[in-house]
């Protein structure tokens, strides 16, 4: 095998209908958008750049536990594994653990097709001691592991608290769908945000410089890009706060004035202050997270936390 040849498999995830998703979600009492469009490629980058705010804590804090616990959490992890990371991106994260992993093999998963496949081929030039495999597809409808020819143990990588972006209820399916996935003696390492002092949190999605209301916004730019749609981007404004009672931190996109917007031959109708919900990210406590993935069959092995307990980076295995 060629040093740097990665093992690439399709499975052809189905290209969301971008208009269908926008004319459903548009038209319902609380006008609401998946968090999953945000990212075109200007929103991945402004999510790139939200990640280098001083006020945004998760990404720098998850990646200092990683750094400061990498040997502890390969040691809990054990050896002879086969590292699935799902929505692999960049496969930036997956660094700072791989050389005190040591795994047989690693495997990113991700929807991008071409992202995917440039940012594993890097991975394998980097480390060539590694069989790198690349599966393309949506890691909410399964990864189909059975094509992959390594069959050593797995554990399953889910950092950057992602897993925020699911409802409890949708967070329990996934965990249940991915504990089938990895099997009886499989692991999850998953990175998971924490409650804290709501002023943290309400200043990571408000940052000062503006980047979060940016992302937020772009939204609404892809859909005048890509559907053709007429929304004047100065008659909404970011609006993001900390719900306590649901432990979420909702995003919304707020109409400034009574407003109509079209869509190809649909209208939407905007009374002032009214909002599009554009995200929830789930904020858990250590035990509220761990009754959650109990509840979905995962039995919690160690956990590691910064000093501030503002993150968490979470080890299960599989209860049997
Ligand atoms: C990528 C879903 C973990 O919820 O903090 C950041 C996305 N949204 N700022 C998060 C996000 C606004 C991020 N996740």
């Amino acid at each position: 095998m060629n040093q740097a040849a990665i093992q690439f498999y399709d499975l052809h995830p189905q290209q969301s209908d971008l208009y269908h998703e926008v004319l459903t979600g548009l038209s319902k009492e609380q006008k609401h958008l998946p968090p999953k469009l945000f990212y075109d490629e200007t929103g991945s980058k402004l999510f790139d750049r939200i990640c280098e705010q001083e006020e945004y804590y998760p990404t720098r804090t998850e990646v200092g536990i990683l750094e400061k616990y990498k040997n502890e959490i390969a040691k809990a992890c054990g050896s002879d594994t086969l590292l699935l990371e799902l929505g692999s991106g960049a496969s930036k994260k997956v660094r700072l653990i791989l050389e005190s992993l040591r795994p047989n093999s690693y495997m990113g998963v991700d929807i991008s097709k071409e992202f995917l496949i440039s940012s594993t081929t890097k991975l394998a030039k980097d480390y060539p001691w590694l069989e790198v495999h690349a599966t393309c597809a949506d890691f909410c409808h399964g990864l189909n592991l059975d094509h992959c020819s390594d069959n050593s143990r797995k554990l399953a990588f889910f950092p950057g608290s992602s897993i925020g972006n699911f409802t409890p209820t949708e967070a329990h399916q996934f965990l249940t769908r991915l504990g089938k996935e990895i099997g009886d003696d499989g692991y999850l390492l998953i990175g998971v945000d924490l409650v804290k002092e709501q002023s943290v949190l309400n200043k990571a999605y408000n940052d000062q410089a503006g980047t979060t209301a940016e992302f937020n916004l772009n939204l609404l730019h892809r859909l005048n890009n890509e559907l053709d749609a007429d929304f004047n981007l100065s008659g909404f404004e970011h609006y993001a706060y900390y719900n306590k009672q649901k432990s979420r931190i909702e995003m919304h996109l707020r109409s400034l004035k009574e407003q109509t917007v079209s869509i190809a031959n649909n209208e939407f109708h905007f009374q002032p202050g009214e909002t599009i919900h554009t995200e929830n990210s789930y904020k858990y406590s250590i035990d509220n997270f761990c009754s959650l993935a109990s509840s979905a069959g995962f039995e919690q092995l160690n956990y590691w936390t910064d000093e501030k307990d503002y993150f968490s980076v979470q080890l299960y295995k599989r209860k049997l």
